[in-house]
């Protein structure tokens, strides 16, 4: 770890604040109990500590009930909850080309097994969606429309508040996946029509591995996926339909949730413009010096307007694990090659035939410093291949 450049920050974030590290093992060794399911103090403690983040992110998202914030493990699992929840046997879907696997292989099962029609729209040559495009397509049985806020691929943040407004206009449910945008991107459940958001603790959010969560707007509801204990009414035969006990099963992962309060708090102090203000004046600098490098193919980097600070690209005559094995292996600097979890991206912009591309994922934490390294290292891999 010494001496690591961390630039995998799109994988998870890293390092953490050090308050994150300090309220989960404050948290733990004196709440480690298992919340809401027993009225001892200690208990209610951990209850409480829980009730304050879902209020924190509830709020964090314009959400207007605290209660219809559920934990999940991450967003993979808050996506399937949402998706399976949501989509029955006739509905259409509509989804892009921009998605991660967390969104398109759960539709892509009820695709395949579940009675649904499923439709992929495309993004420009800059990576946007429009909107117009989405609308184009909605049909009297669609139902869902799940986008992606921000890429984790190609950085680019879609325009989801005019998405929304076509979809309310429509009568149809706008989900969308908020693993890279939470704690990057401001998001309004309510000026920005959005039903469903789907979030993880562990990137920008800057809380632990293993929870996440999903925000569902008042009026939607959301059917059982699965059913078990909740720590209360233990007689009824059914799970529960009040939220947030509909989509909580079994005793949640309380460590994390204290580890995800201390890292929204952090953010919420720091402001997430001036996170993301800082971030993109990193990426800018990286963008600069790696498209001043000849044989160095940046991709959707042209317009960082909006934009989050995650960048690929590619070096000409190697292959993405190449290179990254080299900035690992040589330069102690930390990234992500290959596809990304996300296919239809490297399809549509071509990468899907070299293997995919190398990414830089850009944290608070990161400093000119890191990027300049960055830079150098990439141009000598470069400047070797050409000798
Ligand atoms: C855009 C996007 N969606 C979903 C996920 C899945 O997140 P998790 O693995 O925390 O469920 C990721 C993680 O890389 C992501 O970048």
């Amino acid at each position: 770890m010494e001496g690591l450049i961390y630039l995998d920050n799109g994988a998870t974030s890293f390092p953490k604040p050090e308050s994150v590290y300090k309220y989960m093992d404050y948290f733990y060794r004196n709440f480690g109990v298992n919340p809401g399911r027993s009225g001892y103090d200690m208990c209610m403690e951990a209850g409480s500590m829980v009730e304050e983040t879902r209020k924190l992110l509830s709020d964090f998202f314009h959400g207007t009930d605290p209660n219809r914030l559920v934990f999940t493990y991450n967003s993979t699992d808050a996506l399937n909850l949402a998706i399976f929840g949501v989509l029955r046997p006739g509905d259409h879907a509509i989804t892009t080309n921009v998605e991660h696997n967390s969104v398109l292989r759960p539709l892509y099962h009820l695709f395949q097994d579940g009675g649904i029609e499923l439709e992929h729209v495309p993004f420009d040559a800059k990576g946007f969606v429009d909107p117009d495009e989405i609308a184009r397509r909605f049909k009297a049985n669609t139902r869902l429309v799940a986008v992606n806020h921000a890429s984790n691929v190609i950085g680019t943040v879609q325009p989801i508040g005019e998405i929304g407004r076509r979809c309310r206009e429509a009568g149809i449910l706008f989900l969308i996946d908020a693993s890279q945008s939470a704690g990057k991107v401001p998001i309004d459940m309510e000026a920005q029509c959005i039903d469903l958001v789907a979030f993880t603790g562990h990137k920008s959010l800057l809380g632990p591995t293993g929870i996440g969560g999903l925000c569902v707007r008042e009026g939607v509801e959301v059917r059982h996926t699965r059913a078990g204990g909740t720590g209360v009414r233990s007689a009824v035969k059914t799970h529960l339909d009040e939220y947030p006990y509909r989509l909580e099963y079994g005793t949640m992962n309380s460590m994390g949730v204290a580890g995800l309060n201390a890292g929204v708090k952090w953010v919420l102090e720091q402001g997430v413009e001036k996170i993301h203000e800082q971030e993109m004046h990193l990426t800018r600098l990286l963008r600069d010096g790696l498209q001043g490098i000849p044989g160095v193919t940046l991709y959707c980097a042209d317009d960082l307007e909006n934009h989050i600070s995650v960048m690929i690209f590619n070096v000409d005559g190697l292959e993405a694990m190449d290179t990254g094995t080299m900035l690992d292996v040589d330069y102690g600097i930390a990234c992500r090659t290959g596809l990304h979890c996300a296919p239809l991206v490297h399809e549509q912009i071509g990468t899907d035939k070299i293997h995919g591309a190398v990414r830089f994922g850009i944290g608070p934490f990161n400093t000119e410093a890191h990027i300049h390294a960055a830079i150098r290292a990439v141009g000598e891999i470069t400047a070797s291949r050409r000798k």
